[in-house]
């Protein structure tokens, strides 16, 4: 990747994500999906340190100069990068489905085939907080028919009725 597209990208990304990751209460775990050279996930480690970024890479060469990055800039927020092939299933990507809160994906869709961005969204829709995963145990113990909702469905509906979804707004968590 050409580092002059990162130093160009990297700011404005950092402020979408600012809105998740600084306000939460506790530690958030970040996968990076194809974190490439790693200049994006050092640069949003360095500026979110209550963030743990966990990098990953197809390839095993990169996956070494990533560990190299983190080193040279002791970063203690960035865990060691993991083999990731976004087009194979997501018990393959050597992930607990309890461990993540976000995932991020950047400069990747539009130079792969299709079968990795559907991997990608079959991975990150099975990749919930635990604490999702119970209340939707509990829901369904209440009720066989109820359960939480993929997002995409309010999304889907509000289109389908004419209405246009601005945005998601995070709550706070249960805990
Ligand atoms: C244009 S680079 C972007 C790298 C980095 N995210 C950036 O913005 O600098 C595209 C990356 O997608 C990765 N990639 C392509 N297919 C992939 C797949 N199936 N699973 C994971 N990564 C993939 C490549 O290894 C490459 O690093």
């Amino acid at each position: 990747m050409d580092p002059t597209a990162v130093n160009w990208n990297k700011e404005p990304i950092l402020g979408a994500l600012q809105q998740y990751v600084s306000p939460a209460p506790r530690q958030v775990e970040v996968l990076e999906v194809a974190s490439g050279s790693g200049q994006h996930v050092t640069h949003f480690a360095r500026t979110l340190p209550n963030a743990l970024w966990q990098p990953s890479k197809l390839d095993l060469v990169c996956m070494q100069s990533i560990s190299a990055l983190t080193s040279a800039l002791c970063l203690p927020n960035v865990k060691p990068p993991v083999y990731l092939d976004s087009s194979k299933s997501w018990g393959m990507w050597g992930l607990k489905p309890s461990a993540l809160d976000l995932i991020i994906n950047i400069n990747m869709i539009h130079v792969s085939n299709v079968n990795c961005t559907e991997g990608l969204f079959r991975g990150a829709g099975k990749l919930p907080p635990q604490s999702n995963v119970d209340f939707n145990d509990t829901l369904r113990l209440r009720n066989p028919a109820g359960g939480l909702r993929d997002t995409a469905l309010p999304q889907q509906l509000a289109e389908v009725n004419g209405m246009c979804p601005e945005r998601m707004v995070e709550m706070p968590a249960n805990e």
